[in-house]
């Protein structure tokens, strides 16, 4: 792992994720940019001295020098957005498979970049655009394929939170301090950081690509660098609409992910805070519950459970559904299986999700500097 110490937030939840299936295991780390912090946090998780690494150029490079039964399989990274792209490119040419939080890049050209390493080297990648893997999101994605829902005319996505309604990065707290900073962060604050899991959970729930928006970004909070807020208009290859709003001023907000998609014969609803349910509309029929864990479910979607109907899963065990699939992916190369097409651990989101976020960055960014000019979503 590189990140992820003392003191931070995602490494902890991917620690989880990756531990529920028991097929991966943390076995080394550079788990902090201090040396001194990253050997301690590594003590944390009763890791062995020597594999606890002052830096992540030391842990590729020792990791790399061990026998191959005995070094790491893959690296999982969860630093800020800037320490995205030099670990990924380290651990790939290395030799080793890559799981790095999202947005996979601080910058579309450095994700491009990654994107040949990544084609060059045949090592896997894997982002965790961790609400893909929840149950009903793959029900849904299964049900727009299978064209229950007839031609998708209208999507839209919204993930309003309310953390950063203050100037939060002023009082020092970490997880504020680097999103709010330019240099950090990247070209955007809150279209960055959780705008992109909107766009992506759009995309892979409709099978669509966005194919040029208008965008209104806001800096609400004086004397903020980046957005806090934005509001965006899509429009799809295909002929499909959506709005899309990202925001982290909205005061009482949690994590209110949510989706709404609407075809020519039905529509689906899913909300992140009730992820067990998605609620299905017809045009001519009343509005039915799906449930995790039922036999009516698809192949994917009962997959990606774990326990019966109405034992709550959430965050966690989509988070680790990235995990599991990822893993079996790698398992199926160290033993030379060959995967069908539609193999269930194919289903993680890959580079080319990363680079089409990046791409997402870029154009919002673009279009409401340009007034809100609807803009390509170029990659
Ligand atoms: N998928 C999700 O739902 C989700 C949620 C939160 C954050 N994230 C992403 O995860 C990443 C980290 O976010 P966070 O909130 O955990 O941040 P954080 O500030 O809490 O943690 C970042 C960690 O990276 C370490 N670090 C920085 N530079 C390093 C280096 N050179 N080598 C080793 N470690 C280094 C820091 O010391 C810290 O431990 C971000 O890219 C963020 O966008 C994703």
């Amino acid at each position: 792992m590189v990140g992820g110490g003392r003191g931070a937030f995602i490494g902890a939840v991917h620690r989880i994720a990756a531990a529920i299936d028991q097929q991966v295991e943390l076995v080394c780390g550079a788990f902090s940019s201090d040396p001194e912090r990253s050997r301690a946090s590594g003590g944390d998780f009763f890791l062995p001295p020597d594999r606890c690494y002052g830096t992540f150029e030391e842990m590729i490079a020792k990791e790399k020098a061990l026998p191959a039964d005995k070094r790491m399989d893959f690296v999982a990274i969860v630093t800020p957005n800037h320490m995205h792209f030099p670990p990924a490119k380290a651990a790939l040419e290395a030799g080793f498979h890559v799981l790095s939080d999202k947005p996979a890049t601080l910058n579309l050209a450095e994700a491009k970049k990654l994107a040949g390493i990544v084609k060059k080297t045949g090592q896997l990648y894997g982002l965790t655009h961790n609400y893909t893997g929840y149950p009903l999101v793959k029900q849904a994605r299964e049900m727009v394929a299978d064209g229950k829902l007839g031609k998708i005319r209208k999507i839209v996505v919204e993930y309003p939170q309310g953390w950063l309604a203050t100037r939060l990065e002023a009082s020092g707290q970490k997880q504020a301090a680097w999103r709010t900073d330019p240099k950090r962060s990247g070209a955007a604050g809150c279209i960055g950081d959780i705008g992109t899991h909107a766009e992506n959970l759009a995309e892979y729930i409709s099978g669509l690509q966005i194919e040029e928006l208008a965008a209104d970004l806001t800096s609400f909070v004086k004397g903020r660098a980046l957005d806090d807020d934005g509001n965006v208009l899509l429009r799809f290859k295909g002929g499909a609409k959506g709005v899309l709003h990202a925001s982290q001023i909205s005061v009482g907000e949690e994590n209110n992910l949510n989706i709404r998609i609407y075809g020519e014969k039905g529509g689906l609803e899913w909300h992140q805070n009730e992820p067990n349910t998605l609620l299905v509309k017809w045009l001519d029929a009343p509005m039915q519950v799906y449930r995790t864990a039922n036999g009516y479910l698809g192949k994917a979607a009962l997959a990606a459970g774990r326990t019966p109907p109405a034992h709550p899963e959430g965050y966690l065990e989509a988070f680790a559904n990235i995990y599991k699939n990822f893993a079996n992916h790698i398992r199926a190369r160290i033993e030379g299986r060959k995967l069908a097409k539609d193999d269930l651990c194919l289903d993680y989101p890959k580079i080319e999700d990363g680079v089409r976020g990046m791409a997402f960055i870029e154009a919002v960014v673009k279009s409401s500097k340009a007034n809100a000019r609807w803009t390509k979503l170029a990659v």
